[in-house]
C-alpha cells in the first residue's frame, strides 16, 4: 500500500490533503511541505492501552477522585544559577520539559552548558546533545568558561553530537542521567519520518518522544528552540503546548546584559526574569539589576526619569529618556525603542489636552536606558516627565523616582504592587518617589523616603520638577 501523504504548514502545524500555495489557517505562503501521515491508532483508547500507553502520560485506569490523589511535592533541584533557578520557579522540576528560545549567539548554548556543569557537579550525570556542534567544540567552550566544576574533571556530563531522535533517546535509557540538555529540537530528526529536521512533523515528534522521556523516567529536559525572524519560536506552536515550560532569550547585540523571560511556567510564575551579564567567560548572574541599569544615568540632566517597574514578582528601576526638539520638517517625528509607539501617541496627545504642553512641532524620542522592553502601563508617568522636562530643558528633581499610568483625562491611576516598587527605590537610595494617589497607605513610606502622592497629570509635573 501506497503510504498516505498530507501537507503540513510550517507555520501552525495545519494539515490539509493537497498542496497548496497558501495556507488555509494561517495564511502563510508557500509553508506547506510534504510528510507522511502517522496511522491512526485503530480502536481508540483499548488499543492505546494496549500499545503501552505510549499515548498517555499517567499510567492510571481511569478516572480518579480528586482526593484520592496524592499531592507530591517534589523538591526542586538548582542549576547552580541563582538567575536561572529563579527564572524557573525556584529550581528544575523533576521531569519537566523545559523550552529554552532565543535568537543566534544570544547564549543559550553557554547557559545550558554552564547549568549542566554545576548540575552534573552536584546532582549526578548529565547528558548534553547537541546537534549544532561537535564535541570537541563543546569543550573548547567549556575550557573558555573556565568553570571550577568542568574543569576538575569530576563532573559527570556526557556530550554527544547526535541528531538522531531514536539514538538520543537510547542514550538517555542506558546511561538515566539526572538532567538531559537537547541543542537544538530543530536538528532533531526521528527515523519515523521523511521530512527534513526542523519541520513541523519532526520537531513535533522530537518534543513529544521527550517528554514521553522526561516523564517516563522523571528526568528534567531542556531543549533549546530557534526563534525566527519576528522572534516566534520557530517551527510549530505545539511547541509551546506540549512543554511545561518556555523560557526566552533577550537581548541586545550591543548590550553585554542579556535577560531570560518565563513566558509560560506549569511550575511557576510567568514573566519571571532573569538577568546576566555576557563576559569572557560565559554568562554571569546580575543580581542587582536596578544597580546595571541606572548605572550610566546622567545627573542632573534634562529628559531622563527613573522609573519603578515591575517584572513578574521583581522590581527593577529603569531610566526612562526622551528627547524633544524642534522638528524641521513638516511632520513632526515620533519613535520609541522599549515602549510602544502607540501608547507614546497616546501620553503625547494627553500632555497636550490635559497640561497644556505644545509638542505639535517637536521631534519626540524616548528609549529605555540599557536596551530593556517595558510593557506595563506603570511607565507612563515616567514617560510623560521625561519629555515635559526634556520640553522645558529642565532636570527632573535629584533623588526622585517615579510610576503611574496615565489615564484619557490625565488622572494618574493607581498600579499594582506599588509597595515593592516603593521599597527598590528606597534600597536604591531614592529619597522621592511620585506614586499614584490610590496607591499610598500613611504608614508605606519607608525610612529616609518620600512619597508624594499625585492625582493628575499637571500635579505630577509640579513635584517632578520646578518649571
Ligand atoms: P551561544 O551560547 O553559542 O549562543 P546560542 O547557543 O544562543 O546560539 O553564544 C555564543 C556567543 O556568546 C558568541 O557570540 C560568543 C559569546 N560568548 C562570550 O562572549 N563569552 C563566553 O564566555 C562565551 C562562551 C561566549
Ligand atoms: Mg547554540
Amino acid at each position: 500500500m501506497k503510504p498516505k501523504t498530507v501537507y503540513a504548514c510550517q507555520e501552525c502545524g495545519a494539515q490539509s490533503q493537497k498542496w497548496l500555495g497558501r495556507c488555509a489557517e494561517c495564511g502563510a505562503w508557500n509553508s506547506l511541505v510534504e510528510e507522511q501521515a502517522v496511522p491512526a491508532i485503530a480502536g481508540g483508547g483499548a488499543a492505546a492501552a494496549a500499545a503501552g500507553n505510549r499515548y498517555s502520560l499517567a499510567a492510571t485506569a481511569g478516572p480518579r477522585l480528586y482526593e484520592e490523589i496524592d499531592t507530591v511535592v517534589s523538591a526542586r533541584l538548582t542549576t547552580g544559577i541563582d538567575e536561572f533557578d529563579r527564572v524557573l520557579g525556584g529550581g528544575v522540576v523533576p521531569g519537566s520539559l523545559v523550552l529554552i528560545g532565543g535568537e543566534p549567539g544570544i547564549g543559550k548554548s553557554t547557559l545550558l552548558l554552564q547549568a549542566a556543569a554545576h548540575f552534573a557537579h552536584s546532582t549526578g550525570p548529565v547528558l548534553y546533545s547537541s546537534g549544532e556542534e561537535s564535541e570537541h567544540q563543546i569543550k573548547s567552550r567549556g575550557q573558555r568558561l573556565g568553570s571550577p566544576e568542568l574543569n576538575d574533571g569530576r563532573a559527570p556530563l556526557y556530550l554527544l553530537a547526535e541528531t538522531c531522535l531514536e539514538r538520543i533517546l537510547e542514550e538517555i535509557g542506558r546511561l538515566r542521567p539526572a538532567l538531559v540538555v537537547v541543542d537544538s529540537v530543530q536538528t532533531v530528526f526521528s527515523l519515523k519520518f521523511q521530512s527534513a529536521p526542523g519541520s513541523v512533523g519532526q520537531v513535533r515528534e522530537a518534543a513529544t518522544q521527550l517528554l514521553f522521556a522526561a516523564k517516563g523516567q522523571n528526568i528534567p529536559t531542556f531543549l533549546v528552540g530557534h526563534v525566527t525572524k519576528d522572534g516566534s519560536l520557530a517551527g510549530p506552536k505545539v511547541l509551546e503546548h506540549i512543554v511545561d515550560t518556555v523560557l526566552y532569550f533577550e537581548g541586545e547585540k550591543h548590550h553585554s546584559h542579556r535577560v531570560v523571560r518565563a513566558v509560560k511556567n506549569r511550575f511557576g510564575a510567568v514573566s519571571e526574569l532573569g538577568v546576566f551579564e555576557m563576559t569572557g567567560r560565559g554568562l554571569k548572574a546580575v543580581p542587582n539589576p536596578s544597580q546595571m541599569f541606572l548605572a550610566e544615568r546622567p545627573a542632573g540632566a534634562p529628559g531622563s526619569a527613573v522609573l519603578c517597574c515591575m517584572e513578574g514578582s521583581r522590581p527593577l528601576l529603569v531610566e526612562v529618556q526622551a528627547l524633544v526638539s524642534t522638528s524641521s520638517y513638516g511632520n513632526a517625528r515620533r519613535m520609541a525603542s522599549g515602549i510602544d509607539q502607540n501608547r507614546l501617541s497616546l501620553l503625547l496627545a494627553v500632555l497636550e489636552k490635559r497640561a497644556g504642553l505644545n509638542l505639535l512641532g517637536e521631534d519626540v524620542f524616548i528609549n529605555v536606558a540599557g536596551g530593556m522592553t517595558i510593557d506595563e502601563p506603570a511607565a507612563d508617568l515616567a514617560i510623560v516627565g521625561a519629555v515635559a522636562s526634556s520640553l522645558r530643558n529642565r532636570p527632573i528633581k535629584a533623588g526622585t523616582a517615579v510610576f503611574g499610568e496615565v489615564g484619557l483625562a490625565g488622572e494618574i491611576r493607581g498600579t499594582s504592587q506599588a509597595l515593592l516598587r516603593i521599597r527598590e527605590a528606597a534600597q536604591m537610595g531614592f529619597t522621592r518617589v511620585i506614586v499614584p494617589e490610590a496607591n499610598v497607605a500613611p504608614d508605606d513610606a519607608p525610612p529616609g523616603c518620600e512619597l508624594v502622592a499625585v492625582k493628575n497629570v499637571g500635579e505630577a509635573l509640579d513635584q517632578l520638577m520646578d518649571w
